[in-house]
């Protein structure tokens, strides 16, 4: 469908996660109010600590907080128990780890097979999903891998496939390119970017201010709350990236190279 009037998906509110206890107690997440609508790009961004996996892992109902509300389509997570959760996350929510998470005893085509366990569909339609989707990502010739036999792009692809296999609305992303050459960065970039086109939600946690660029709207992160929060991503990115003067990176204290007029 087309933008819709856009409702929020997401509605945290006074959101706070402790963990801990006595001299121990620390809040990873310190009250963090944020409304996310249907078809937006959300890059967060901060320091290593501040708690953004933390908020992944709430959004996406692998953790609950200590206080404050969570509404999903309008609705509070409260009160869901474990199996209702889990039912949530495999119809509505697509999930991409900072490590890649496949199930090293099942080969590819399980691995991106299994959100549909509770799909209802029969075994052989959910493998024939699974089939396709890997087609997508020009896997299908992996699809009897192992996954120690994939290469960290592929293995990535595949968390990437296994993540969309059910439809999800909404795509959480925790360092998706994390551990990937810039090659491979760009291509599940690219994937991300049309999945997004396709009408759905995605926040993403990346370190790197340059994939800011694919967002609609930027979220920094400090200490357990949000920091800054712009819908105009580029300008969020260079005031992330300030550590490194902009104009005066590195770069310009190297000899002159006698590099071939080659296009950067
Ligand atoms: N299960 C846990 N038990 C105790 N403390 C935790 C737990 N999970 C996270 N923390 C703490 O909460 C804080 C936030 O952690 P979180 O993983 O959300 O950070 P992050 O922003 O994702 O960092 P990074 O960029 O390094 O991935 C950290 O101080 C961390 O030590
Ligand atoms: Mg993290």
């Amino acid at each position: 469908m087309a933008k819709s009037a856009s409702k929020p998906v997401i509605e945290l509110t006074d959101l706070k996660k402790r963990f801990g206890i006595g001299d121990a107690e620390h809040y990873a997440l310190d009250g963090v109010d944020l409304t996310v609508n249907k078809g937006e790009f959300i890059a967060i961004m901060g320091p290593s600590g501040c708690g953004k996996t933390t908020l992944l892992n709430i959004i996406g109902l692998l953790d609950r907080p200590t206080d404050g509300e969570y509404l999903l389509d309008g609705e509070s997570v409260e009160d869901l128990r474990g199996g209702q959760a889990s039912r949530i996350r495999a119809g509505r929510i697509g999930f991409i780890f900072q490590s890649f998470n496949l199930i090293e005893r099942l080969n590819v085509l399980e691995n991106v097979a299994l959100p549909l366990t509770y799909s209802g569909l029969p075994h052989m339609k959910r493998i024939q999903r699974a089939s396709d989707v890997l087609k997508s990502f020009h896997l299908q010739e992996r699809e009897y891998y192992m996954p120690w036999q994939l290469s960290g792009g592929q293995t990535q692809r595949v968390a990437i496939a296994r993540a969309l296999v059910n439809n999800p609305s909404i795509i959480l992303a925790d360092e998706p390119t994390g551990n990937l050459d810039s090659k491979s960065s760009h291509i599940i970039m690219e994937e991300l970017s049309e999945i997004h086109k396709r009408g759905n939600t995605i926040l993403m946690v990346t370190h790197n201010p340059n994939l800011t660029t694919y967002a609609t709207r930027v979220i920094t992160m400090l200490d357990g709350k949000i920091d800054t929060d712009t819908a105009e991503p580029r300008e969020a990115a260079l005031k992330v990236s300030t550590k490194r003067p902009l104009g005066k990176s590195a770069k310009t204290k190297k000899k002159p190279s006698k590099r071939k007029g080659k296009k950067s």
